[in-house]
């Protein structure tokens, strides 16, 4: 399908459970209370408390100039027991999609952001195929209820992330390791954007804004840069090389109509044909963060450059990085969406540059061709950063107020870039 040209989406990105505070109905609930699962012991808690606090977070959308929002809506609130709908959570979601529509925001819309109700995951997850229907559903209930205020549709986000961390690294819940079954959930993870996309467009018919198209779906995908930790050893290059082909294209391949082919040496390969998939997407969402080095030796599977500037968190900080990512996503031939970007820094000290070079590096992937359609920073504001509970600090807003009403100094640096370019 051709995807008509609107305005490019300037936006900022959150997720449910990292903003909202006080789900209690998911499987992070039950895994962050468990000792050592995420850093400092921390729980997500009341996070930013936009469950009930929506509208500032819009007007700090409206603050920076913005005409875009990704954010996901929490499963496990909109469907807390097997087939009971909380008619409660569904209004207010529909509330803030109408906020949204009120002022002008466009939203981009995430079925799946890394969290599931607690008795999806007893009924064996992603792990179990037979459980596809059950995401089918929830997709098409979506559809119905909101079709009429979203038109950009995120089916998963990540499934590559989620399937190595909850499958193989165990960081996330339910904490596996095992690559066996990692590479058997994101196959199903890519086998489910199938399927809801699908739900969506058979559920959702209305074309909100008025472009000809009432579903544009897609998936968002964590696109890393690998390279050799040693560059004059065989050993890792073949590791990086592999990586590469796994993590990033063998999951691009599939979300842009491709079949599935997952492999890594000693683990039995995971391939199908899904036939949902072929037309499943109508862009590729790219979460660009750094760039990683792979090999054979040392501790730890991935690190930074040595010597490299790095964020709170450890990872490099290569705002350049997202032109060659870009370069290497246009390659599948779909439209993009930069549906996450952005740095953790406390202290605010490299965000302002880490957003103009990161721009100026779309700017230039623009220029050579790829076809990118939006830039949504993450995040708008500090949040639950998973396993790394509140030490990730992302938001161009901090979480407890440092600045005028917790504003930090590089999102005056975001608007004014967005407003130089809109
Ligand atoms: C991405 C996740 C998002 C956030 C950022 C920092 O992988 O999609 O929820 O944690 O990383």
């Amino acid at each position: 399908m051709t995807w008509p040209l609107p305005p490019f989406l300037w936006g900022v990105a959150t997720s449910a459970y990292q903003i909202e505070g006080g789900s209690a109905g998911n499987d992070w609930a039950d895994w962050e209370r468990v000792p050592g699962m995420v850093r400092g012991g921390a729980c997500a808690g009341e996070a930013c408390g936009s469950w009930d606090r929506w509208e500032r977070d819009l007007d700090r959308i409206i603050a920076l100039g913005l005409n875009a929002y990704r954010f996901s809506l929490e499963w496990s609130r909109i469907e807390p027991e097997e087939g009971r709908f909380d008619e409660a959570a569904l209004g207010r979601y529909r509330e803030i999609l109408a906020g949204c529509r009120d002022r002008s925001i466009t939203p981009l819309v995430t079925l799946h952001h890394f969290t599931n109700p607690r008795w999806f995951l007893a009924r064996g997850g992603w792990e179990e195929r037979g459980n596809l229907a059950l995401f089918e559903r929830y997709a098409r209930l979506a559809g119905e209820r909101y079709g009429d205020l979203v038109d950009l549709w995120i089916t998963v986000n990540e499934p590559e992330v989620y399937g190595f961390y909850a499958y193989d690294a165990g960081t996330f819940p339910p904490g596996v390791r095992d690559r066996a079954r990692a590479l058997r959930v994101i196959a199903n993870l890519l086998e489910a954007h199938g399927l809801a996309s699908q739900a969506l467009r058979e559920t959702d018919r209305a074309d909100s804004d008025g472009d000809g198209h009432a579903v544009l779906a897609g998936a968002a995908k964590h696109w890393v840069l690998f390279e050799p930790r040693n560059r004059w050893s065989p050993a890792d290059r073949v590791m990086a090389v592999a990586q590469h082909r796994v993590f990033n294209v063998a999951v691009a391949r599939a979300l842009t109509g491709g079949p599935i082919d997952l492999w890594i040496p000693g683990v039995p390969p995971v391939r199908r044909r899904v036939e949902a998939l072929a037309t499943a997407s109508d862009f590729l969402g790219v979460n660009y963060y750094t760039r990683w080095q792979v090999g054979l030796g040392g501790s730890e599977a991935m690190t930074a450059r040595p010597g490299a500037p790095v964020n709170d968190l450890g990872w490099e900080i290569y705002p350049e990085g997202l032109r060659i990512a870009l370069r290497e996503c246009a390659r599948f031939r779909l439209p993009l969406l930069v549906t996450e970007n952005g740095i953790a820094d406390a202290s605010d000290r490299w965000r302002s540059d880490f957003i103009r070079t990161s721009l100026t590096a779309l700017d230039h992937a623009r220029a050579a061709g790829a076809d990118v359609r939006g830039y949504f920073h993450w995040s708008l504001m500090d949040n639950f950063e998973w396993h790394e509970g509140y030490a990730g600090r992302f938001g161009l807003y901090a979480l407890d107020g440092a600045g005028p009403r917790g504003e930090r100094p590089s999102a005056r640096v975001y608007a004014g870039e967005v407003a130089r370019r809109r």
